[in-house]
């Protein structure tokens, strides 16, 4: 038997594997499941990027890249941030990686030591707190509540920061929280940052196109140009261009750093696929109009959705700003009782009840540090949502 690295016991299973696992059985046998758990948009590749792919295929750019991205890409990139957030990274400035991931595991692994501590407000994606645990590190959680608006405040940040942070991450437009950070809110951020010099953040901007009620995108590199040499700004193409397969992320940041998070991605993957690179180039370059489009498109299922989920008893949910995913609280449900007689004791227990129960997929809070919860997804068409919605509410109805 081969044994498993001790580090991994750090690691308890996942409840979101457990849930997928689960949904792709009963799929596999042919259950009629609604998946409200995915985290892609349902919209196709735009045709320029696919056409930028087969381009490249034909002109045989088939080979390993630069490692940390293609010439093309990074002038792409470049443009992309100088158009849509007014930053201006030179050319060694910017990294492209196997999705944003992958950038955000490579800039953690370039740069944490054992036992230094990555803030991470909750709700969290919850890969920020594996990878700072892969990297040898300690994340610190911050517990952001729905009645915070599930955002930072520059108290909870001010007392999180010990002499041993080295990064605040954040995301915004959040997952799973829906949560959009202002300009205003990002500078009261920075102004307690400046007071630790040594703290670098990383803003995940991945849902950067998916904003609703007019909220206005804000990234840190913008608001406290100061602290460039300390911020990462790390976006991709799978959420904004419906692209998640095609792997491809990048950030910008300071070139000694990016410079470092090539070396790792050197001995991981080599660097990006070239197809995929060609296809990014396109899609970024390429006309936008299919972004703003679909931000009303989302805001509409977004109202259906919360509108939905408020109606039923025991869920409260708070008008996500951005991103496609609601974060009901559930807090009302627990205790009670299912009809095979199981106790619903956790938002695990609840996501498992309604899959058995109803067939809608839907994720527990604890994946994602903050219970009890549900992130329901409404990258969906609005009759799979108005469905997956009435099944969700009858099987909460069904509980005692
Ligand atoms: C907040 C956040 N960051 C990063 C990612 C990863 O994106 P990519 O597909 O570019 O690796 C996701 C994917 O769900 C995400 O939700």
């Amino acid at each position: 038997m081969i044994a498993l690295a001790t580090w991994l016991g750090q690691f308890a299973p996942s409840a979101l594997m457990a849930i997928n696992k689960k949904t792709r059985e009963l799929k596999a046998a042919g259950v009629d499941v609604i998946s409200l758990s995915i985290g892609a948009p349902d919209f196709e590749t735009p045709e320029n990027a696919k056409r930028g792919a087969t381009d490249a295929i034909g002109r045989g750019d088939t080979r390993y890249t630069n490692v940390d991205g293609t010439a093309e890409l990074k002038a792409a990139i470049q443009e992309k941030f100088r158009r849509e957030n007014g930053l201006d990274y030179a050319l060694d400035q910017i990294s492209v990686g196997t999705g944003a991931k992958q950038v955000v595991f490579n800039a953690l692994m370039a740069t944490l030591n054992a036992g230094d501590e990555v803030i991470v407000p909750a709700p969290y994606y919850a890969s920020y707190p594996d990878i700072a645990r892969i990297a040898g590190a300690v994340p610190r959680v911050v517990t952001c509540p729905a009645e915070s608006g599930f955002k930072l405040t520059p108290a909870a940040l001010e007392g999180a920061l010990t002499g041993r942070s080295r990064w605040l991450v954040l995301n915004s437009p959040g997952n799973p929280s829906g949560a959009v950070y202002d300009q205003g809110e990002l500078a009261a951020l920075a102004q307690v940052l400046r007071r630790h010099p040594t703290v670098a953040v990383l803003s995940d901007d991945i849902y950067e196109h998916f904003l609703y009620d007019g909220a206005k995108f804000a990234t840190m590199a913008q608001v406290a140009p100061d602290m460039a040499d300390r911020t990462l700004t790390v976006n991709g193409v799978s959420k904004t261009y419906g692209m998640t397969g095609w792997r491809i992320g990048y950030a910008g940041g300071p070139s000694a750093l990016i410079r470092a998070m090539a070396r790792i991605q050197y001995q991981c993957t080599t660097s990006p696929c070239s197809v995929s690179q060609a296809a990014a180039v396109s899609a970024l370059l390429g006309s936008q109009d299919q972004v703003t489009e679909r931000m009303a498109r989302f805001e509409k299922r977004r109202d259906l959705v919360v509108g939905l989920l408020n109606a039923v008893d025991g869920l409260d949910c708070l008008s996500p700003r951005g991103s496609f995913y609601a974060y009901p609280a559930c807090a009302g449900l627990m205790g009670k009782r299912a009809p095979d007689g199981g106790t619903i004791d956790n938002d695990a227990d609840l996501a498992s009840y309604i899959l058995e129960a109803e067939r809608v997929s839907v994720l527990p809070g604890a994946a994602y540090g903050l219970s009890p919860h549900l992130r329901i997804s409404f990258a969906n068409d609005e009759d799979a949502l108005t469905e997956g919605c009435a099944r969700i509410a009858r099987a909460c109805s069904a509980l005692e």
